[in-house]
């Protein structure tokens, strides 16, 4: 059962211009889709949880659903991840829950702050067997901060490259959410699309060896906006991050984790909307939430061709059993 951490995975990314795929689950058709999509492709995968998909979904139902998914494919390497806890006691929860990787995201807090509450984690979460994202920088489109803002200034919203080599020594996290114009949502530029691609290469430099996530990396497909808003959707101007930067971020700069949760809303919504809309009298879920779960596996698997982890499960598989990972200790009870 390659449950496990996000170690093995990084270890063969980082060096082998692939990424892995980060998906955000809330229920059980979003996580059948992302895994049959990451089975077909015999993609590595890290199944992420929110805060507010803990609450929504109750955690004791996300955790049978994913142990599911695990059974149905031993063959998968799969990390489940928490994905941007604000409090100790929120990846603690997670680590008594059996996550294999937390994220704590302390990047609203001054530099000092972050340093702290990374740092607590991680001591936590190491000795329980479990490895820590932090994130660095203020995430959010590159262009909203230029409306009235001068050039100059733009640069401070991203991570700064000498402050992470000073977080990562200080706090020993084992990957970095790093600001390079991304942000969360379906409405990421008003203008052109545009990713600091340099300063991937300069956090590279100053931190060699350390994995870098990319948040906010969902492209927003035109064909399910133009769904969404022909079947009674309205989302007028969204844009995402086009799917060539992607591939340049994870095959050119060495970006190891990219995480997407917006394209599965897209895909669900626009196929529920579609149904709703052509099919006025149908009210049998499994005949909405079914073309819902079909877009989910469409579309994941497309990412994971540009996220270049087509057929890289097994050799991930293989560096585990290589590193002997002991399980996180949840699983050891
Ligand atoms: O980064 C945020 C993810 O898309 C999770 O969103 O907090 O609404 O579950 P959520
Ligand atoms: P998107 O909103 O671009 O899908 O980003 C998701 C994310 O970063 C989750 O942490
Ligand atoms: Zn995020």
């Amino acid at each position: 059962m390659p449950l496990m951490t996000t170690k093995p995975m990084f270890d063969l990314a980082y060096e082998g211009g692939f990424a892995i795929g980060a998906f955000n689950v809330n229920n059980m058709e979003i996580t059948q889709g992302i895994v049959s999509a990451c089975a077909a492709e015999k993609s590595p995968l890290i199944l992420q949880i929110s805060k507010g998909a803990r609450k929504y979904a109750n955690m004791r139902f996300l955790r049978h659903i994913i142990s599911a998914a695990v059974e149905e494919h031993p063959e998968l390497p799969i990390a489940i991840h928490l994905d941007h806890g604000d409090t100790a006691d929120l990846a603690k929860a997670c680590l008594n829950d059996g996550f294999t990787s937390v994220m704590i995201d302390g990047s609203h807090e001054p530099f000092e702050g972050n340093i702290k509450l990374t740092a607590e984690v991680v001591r936590m979460a190491h000795q329980a067997g479990v490895v820590v994202e932090a994130e660095l920088g203020i995430l959010g489109g590159i262009e909203e901060h230029v409306v009235g803002v001068k050039a100059e200034d733009v640069e401070k919203f991203l991570t700064d490259p000498e402050q992470a080599q000073d977080f990562w020594k200080r706090t020993h996290v084992d990957s970095l959410a790093i600001a390079i114009g991304t942000s969360h949502g379906a409405y990421k530029f008003k203008h052109e699309a545009k990713l600091a691609m340099g300063r991937i290469e300069q956090i590279m430099k100053t931190c060699p060896g350390l994995p870098l996530v990319m948040h906010g990396s969902s492209s927003v497909p035109q064909e399910f906006i133009d769904l969404i808003n022909k079947y009674g959707g309205s989302m007028p101007n969204a844009k995402g991050v086009p799917e060539d930067q992607i591939y340049a971020a994870v095959t050119k700069y060495g970006v190891c984790k990219v995480n997407i949760d917006t394209d599965l809303r897209l895909a669900l919504t626009a196929k529920i909307r579609e149904v709703f809309a052509t099919k006025p009298s149908e009210f049998d879920p499994r005949n909405y939430l079914g073309p819902g779960r079909e877009a989910i596996v469409t579309m994941v698997r497309r990412k994971l061709q540009f996220l270049n982890s087509v057929g890289k499960a097994e050799a991930v598989v293989n560096q585990w059993k290589k590193l002997g990972e002991p399980m996180p200790a949840y699983y050891k009870k």
